[in-house]
């Protein structure tokens, strides 16, 4: 049986070079933007609307909606919460829709939105997703946040753990070179992943703003089973997804 192909996007910039309205996407934004909405689904919120602009976040505050919104990881002063995956309790979040707006993770979401599925992946729910992934007949883009269009370890190495899982499985191919540095990073990081990633420029930015207490947290395997997918511009766990 022949292969399904991998590719790895490290970037939005490049992003273009790799869009196929065929493949699944997977985006990753582990600090932190994917990893609060694996644990906002996983805490039983009902669905993660994700909006691009401060504006339209606004707008649908002013609407009635549950806000949680940040910009450069600061919570917008007219939101209900930000975007710390501790901040999506089950207090808070079951049972309810949350309009959610990050820097970089959900304008990314939206990008991709034109392909046959956009999934969330982190390492909270890696196994569920791995394993989805490779039953399924599509190629994949593993699509990282990064920040500002600029590259992010955090994201490529988490990258590369997908890459490697999907690779070994047998079931995949690749020849995209972001897809082998992708693999090439987690192999040097996998051992002592909360201390490689001491280097990632957002891991400072986090500390710098004392928000970094969900770091470990956010390189956790295995929290959920959930997988958020994106159905008519809204994130739902895929088993509720209804063709
Ligand atoms: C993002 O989506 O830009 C990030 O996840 C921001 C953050 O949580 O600090």
């Amino acid at each position: 049986m022949q292969k399904k192909v991998l590719e790895v996007c490290l970037s939005p910039a490049m992003y273009s070079k790799h869009a196929d309205s065929e493949i699944v996407v997977v985006v990753i934004d582990i600090l932190r933007a994917t990893s609060a909405i694996c644990t906002a689904l996983a805490n039983g919120a009902s669905e993660i609307i994700p909006v691009d602009t401060v504006e339209e976040a606004r707008k649908r505050k002013m609407e009635g909606s549950l806000v949680a919104a940040e910009r450069d990881g600061f919570v917008l002063d007219f939101a209900d919460f930000g975007n710390s995956p501790f901040n999506f309790t089950p207090e808070r979040v079951k049972n309810k829709s949350i309009v959610y707006s990050t820097t970089n993770g959900t304008g990314i979401i939206n990008m991709s939105s034109e392909c046959n599925k956009v999934l969330i992946g982190s390492y909270l729910n890696f196994s569920a997703l791995a394993s989805w992934l490779i039953n399924q007949e599509r190629d994949v883009l593993i699509f990282c946040a990064g920040w500002k269009e600029r590259i992010s370890l955090e994201d490529t190495i988490c990258a590369g753990a997908f890459a490697t899982k999907l690779i070994n499985s047998g079931e995949f191919t690749t020849i995209c070179d972001s897809a082998i540095a992708s693999m090439d990073l987690w192999d040097m990081a996998k051992d002592d992943l909360n201390g490689y990633i001491e280097k990632a420029a957002q891991r400072s930015r986090l500390r710098d703003k004392g928000l970094d207490d969900c770091i470990e947290f956010c390189h956790t395997f295995d929290f959920t089973d959930v997988i958020p997918v994106l159905k008519d511009g809204k994130l739902i766990p895929l088993s509720e997804l209804r063709y």
